[in-house]
């Protein structure tokens, strides 16, 4: 079985242009130290997704936003298309990342519209799902998780879940700098694989699952030798190029 290995760098509302530049080249730059196995992906914000892609240009490292809009196009002020996102060079869209969910009232509603939108364009979307502290503790998540796969990833069309990412983030470790342990990361993705190939079938084994909530160098190796964690959605790590580069080497 050999499912696309991946590191994906969710650079949130940090760096400013120059910064998320510079934290760009350094990637590329050290990104031969790791094995050439590992896909990365870097998801600045809006404002220098062209620089960025420009800044990786000639490397493997690909560049992702991290949302789009539910509508293709029109009078929605402050909305950025996924046509506009992949017209820049852009290969990936986050979707329903916590913080979307928590703070913008991201629905599994307003995430089915902004799933057809990434297809639309081409984009591969790098759909997130995860459960809060409540739910952890009143031992809902598995619920939680199958609920926002089966009213979002359920809708897709075979060819379309070929080209999904899924990044399971507990909300309770992110930012927080408490991980989730690797046999909890374990437990859970291998979950959600069995929910996807309750679907999907055999084509569940190819979808990566990316681990995602206070991800580092010195955790990274013991949570990515997990059978069905195949990388990390990585957030504040993946703003020191080392770390992020790093965590690479956890495969
Ligand atoms: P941290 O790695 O900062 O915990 O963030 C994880 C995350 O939310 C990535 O999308």
């Amino acid at each position: 079985m050999a499912r696309k290995k991946i590191v994906a760098g969710n650079w949130k509302m940090n760096t400013l242009p120059a910064e998320g530049v510079e934290l760009a080249k350094s990637v590329v730059a050290g990104r031969g130290e790791v094995c050439e196995c590992v896909n990365f992906i870097v998801c600045p914000p809006f404002t220098h997704l062209s620089q960025v892609v420009e800044a990786v240009k000639g490397s493997d490292i690909a560049v992702g936003a991290q949302d789009c809009a539910t509508e293709a196009k029109g009078a929605y002020t402050g909305e950025i298309a996924a046509q506009m996102i992949a017209a820049l060079g852009c290969k990936y869209v986050i979707l329903g990342h916590s913080e979307r969910r928590q703070y913008y009232g991201e629905t599994s509603e307003t995430l089915n519209k902004k799933m057809a939108q990434a297809y639309a364009n081409g984009l591969t979307p790098i759909y997130c799902v995860g459960e809060n502290l409540e739910e952890r503790e009143a031992g809902n998540h598995f619920a939680v998780c199958k609920a926002q796969i089966e009213e979002v990833v359920f809708n897709l069309t075979e060819e379309q879940f070929a080209n999904l990412v899924i990044a399971y983030e507990p909300v309770w470790a992110i930012g927080t700098g408490k991980t989730a342990t690797a046999e909890q990361a374990q437990e859970i993705h291998a979950y959600i694989r069995e929910v996807l190939r309750s679907k999907f079938g055999a084509a569940a084994e190819e979808c990566p699952i990316l681990y995602g909530g206070s991800c580092k160098p010195s955790n990274a190796a013991e949570i990515f030798a997990k059978e069905d964690v195949d990388g990390g959605l990585i957030g504040g790590a993946a703003l020191v190029a080392g770390d992020f580069l790093a965590i690479g080497k956890g495969f």
